[in-house]
């Protein structure tokens, strides 16, 4: 009887040791991914004191890009200084974000596209989720009211962007209604909460159910833009602004895409959302054309033989097809957030390997970038603009990640 206690004692201790073996790897991998963080963004805040001024990326010879607060990347220099802050607990970061998310103040009264509940959400947003800061929820209400000033009775949704021409230059697009769109309802979602507005909620509703109707495909891919007729409601044209073809799935769109269902459900529980993020979340991970390490082409259906000619820049910068990092950072996050609500299938494991691999794989390398996270993901091919580069918002689905990654 003893001998089997000690034996059984053994395998326990065994089984332990293997385990926090195991474990050890990741939790190591990311602990050193925040001591990089605090190092490159303390960097990039020695370059960029004012809050007006906010990081985004690295140009041509990798100097630290930063845009204004109307720009629609304005909200996760902020964002990324709160998960710094609830992610190490050191009272700095706080100071910081505080002072990063308060400059976007006047952003609360803009209706001028649909960014705004980044912008937001993202600043203010997670300053009430991580300071209990009671004081940033009238700013959510005011974001949201600015919002809905966007949704359209006739068309059923919100407009994203005003008037503008396709990448081309040529196609016009007059309500042009983005899958990134999805990323907004979180902000009326949670203004909906604060308020006991049942606007805001039904306005994201109504938008969600709106967008899967006329976004997306049979295999549950996604058009990048939809746009309508706002006299009718009529669908005009569903293209491409930022992917490869009109008909193609740009990776980032995708991402959006899943985490948009997963925080619809996270917020009504309504089942169909669930069963929709789990089919975008097929066709993400069952996808031939995913790489091995899980860190998708910026789009999914590229190809070099399909290379735009139109497209402007030059083709021999870009010898392979980019990865498209900050496609992967969504998604490992919006995965950690379905494994929450089904648990049997997987998803925590893909978006724990998805981390892991940006981790490793897609860090920046700080001899020609010193101010961001990861690299090498990609803004917009077609307009030639921030091709293999690191992004602000890759590092603050990075940071969500890990943070989701320590919950389970
Ligand atoms: N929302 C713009 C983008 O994903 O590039």
């Amino acid at each position: 009887m003893n001998y089997f206690k000690s034996l059984f004692s053994v395998c326990a201790v065994l089984a332990l040791f293997s385990c926090s073996q195991q474990q050890r790897p990741e939790t190591n991998v990311l602990d050193e991914s925040l001591t990089f963080a605090d190092q490159q963004f303390s960097n990039a805040m020695q370059i960029t004191s004012d809050p007006n001024k906010i990081p985004r990326t690295l140009d041509k010879n990798r100097d630290l890009t930063t845009v204004g607060i109307y720009n629609w990347t304005s909200g996760f220099f902020a964002g990324n200084l709160w998960y710094m802050y609830k992610l190490t607990g050191e009272e700095k970061w706080k100071n910081e974000a505080v002072r990063w998310t308060e400059a976007l103040d006047t952003i609360q009264y803009w209706s001028g596209n649909h960014d705004v509940g980044f912008m937001i959400g993202d600043s203010y947003g997670l300053g009430i989720r991580f300071d209990n800061r009671k004081q940033y929820e009238p700013v959510m209400v005011q974001t949201a009211e600015s919002l809905c000033k966007r949704f359209n009775e006739t068309t059923q949704c919100l407009e994203s962007w005003n008037y503008r021409k396709a990448w081309d230059g040529k196609t016009e697009w007059f309500f042009p209604v983005i899958i990134d769109n999805m990323m907004n309802l979180e902000l009326l979602f949670e203004a909906s909460k604060i308020s006991g507005n049942q606007r805001y909620y039904d306005v994201a509703v109504t938008h969600a159910n709106t967008t899967m109707k006329n976004h997306y495909r049979p295999d549950y891919s996604c058009y990048h833009v939809v746009d309508y007729d706002e006299k009718t409601g009529e669908v005009k044209d569903k293209a491409t602004c930022q992917g490869f073809t009109d008909e193609s799935s740009w990776a980032r769109g995708q991402a959006w895409g899943l985490y948009g269902y997963v925080l619809c459900y996270r917020y009504t529980k309504d089942a169909k959302y669930l069963d929709f993020a789990e089919k975008i979340a097929s066709f993400i991970l069952d996808n031939p054309r995913l790489p091995k390490d899980l860190v998708p082409y910026w789009d999914y259906n590229a190809n070099m033989d399909g290379w735009n000619p139109e497209w402007k820049y030059n083709k021999a910068d870009y010898p392979v097809i980019p990865r498209d990092a900050s496609a992967a950072a969504i998604t490992s996050s919006a995965l950690f957030e379905l494994a929450t609500y089904v648990t049997d299938k997987g998803y925590r494991e893909k978006a724990t390997d998805m981390l892991m691999s940006l981790a490793n794989n897609y860090k920046a390398d700080p001899a020609n970038n010193k101010y961001f996270i990861l690299d090498h993901s990609v803004g917009s091919l077609p307009h030639s603009a921030e091709i293999d580069v690191p992004l602000v918002y890759a590092d603050y689905y990075f940071l969500e990640a890990i943070d989701r990654y320590r919950n389970m």
